[in-house]
């Protein structure tokens, strides 16, 4: 690996994190925000972000944590339940409150137990969606215990999201942390109003990165990681620089004593490494020239949003014995993915 790698990028942005609240967003916030110009933001929260006024007290809330000096933006997003009255969606993205909508089938991954339990009873505020150019985001696998956890992104878009592409014919669409090579296939073979969001941990690790040398409940999350070949087609698509492929992290933190359980946790905290990770991905793959698009243009260009206007320099430092420690919270701590890459990258914002 040379050390001479120093590119400079507009300053991206993450279209999918989850920030919590309290203690927790007070610690994990300032790293997404020292690297992002805006996030969207998931409202998994317990209680789960169902209405223009709770979305707009956790933005307060949110942008009461960003540290002083540094420029950030959260988007929200209002969670799906049977219930969602469409014109309550309608109201919240006319007013700015929200950008888009998610769709959590219900029991999917973390507090998505008041998900969406039919997609047929939401077919109602699809529709208004579509009618307004308001993007849904899609956690795209079945709930069905009797398909297996590996298969479910497949079977979610063999029979879900197919149905709502072809009932919802100009609705705006974007499948979240794909995991599969039928992901990259149908999202590459789609129209333009699909588009998908690739996280930094599918294209460094595969199923049995979970089980190297016994169980590691940090690399858990939810959709699972997939064979190496699904990895593989994973990094192609992102690094393609083909416009409908772009970044959202999924940074996902859990305090460390929910993951080292019995019953562990999904979610993989990575904001800390975020930008480093996804840099030696495209350095590796010798298409550091396609950063841009997949981390600051394509995405903006799907939501209809400008570009951020200032940059971010990414420098590649001789390779260095040090990690990241686990980020302290109260008594307990966040683990933090690839904490290596904190150091062989270099980051720095440069204004405008
Ligand atoms: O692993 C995951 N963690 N996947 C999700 O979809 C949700 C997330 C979380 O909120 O922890
Ligand atoms: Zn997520």
């Amino acid at each position: 690996m040379s050390a001479a790698v120093d590119i400079t990028i507009r300053r991206p942005d993450d279209w999918h994190v989850h920030l919590r609240d309290g203690d927790i967003l007070k610690a994990v916030l300032p790293y997404t925000a020292a690297q992002f110009g805006r996030a969207v933001v998931m409202p998994n929260l317990k209680p789960p972000v169902t209405t223009i006024a709770q979305a707009a007290s956790y933005r307060s809330r949110i942008q009461a944590a960003i540290p002083a000096g540094l420029r950030f933006e959260p988007l929200m997003t209002c969670y799906l339940t049977d219930a969602t009255d469409p014109a309550e969606i309608a109201r919240g993205f006319s007013e700015q409150v929200w950008v888009a909508a998610k769709l959590y089938p219900a029991g999917a991954t973390t507090n998505s137990h008041f998900g969406v339990t039919d997609i047929s009873r939401i077919y109602p505020v699809l529709e208004t969606m579509q009618r307004i150019g308001m993007p849904l985001l899609v956690h795209g696998e079945v709930t069905d215990r009797e398909v297996d956890i590996f298969d479910r992104e497949q079977v979610f878009i063999d029979l879900i999201l197919s149905r709502l592409l072809r009932d919802f014919p100009e609705l705006k669409v974007v499948l979240e942390h794909i995991t599969t090579a039928q992901a990259v296939d149908f999202v590459s073979q789609a129209s333009g109003r699909l588009a998908a969001t690739i996280t930094p941990h599918h294209l460094m690790i595969n199923r049995s990165s979970i089980f190297e040398g016994g169980v590691r409940p940090h690399l858990y999350c939810l959709p699972v990681a997939k064979r190496e070949h699904h990895r593989l087609a994973l990094r192609l698509a992102a690094t393609s620089g083909a416009p409908r492929f772009f970044l959202g992290t999924d940074t996902a933190p859990h305090l460390a004593h929910t993951k080292e359980a019995a019953c562990g946790c999904a979610g993989i905290f990575n904001a800390p490494t975020a930008m480093q990770s996804y840099a030696q991905v495209f350095h590796e793959e010798g298409a550091l020239d396609r950063l841009e698009a997949f981390a600051s243009l394509n995405g903006p260009r799907f939501y209809g949003l400008p570009a951020n206007a200032d940059r971010l320099r990414l420098r590649l430092q001789p390779k260095s014995s040090e990690t990241l420690p686990d980020l302290a919270v109260g008594d307990d701590r966040i683990a933090v993915f690839a904490s290596e890459m904190a150091t062989s990258w270099q980051i720095e914002t440069l204004a405008v």
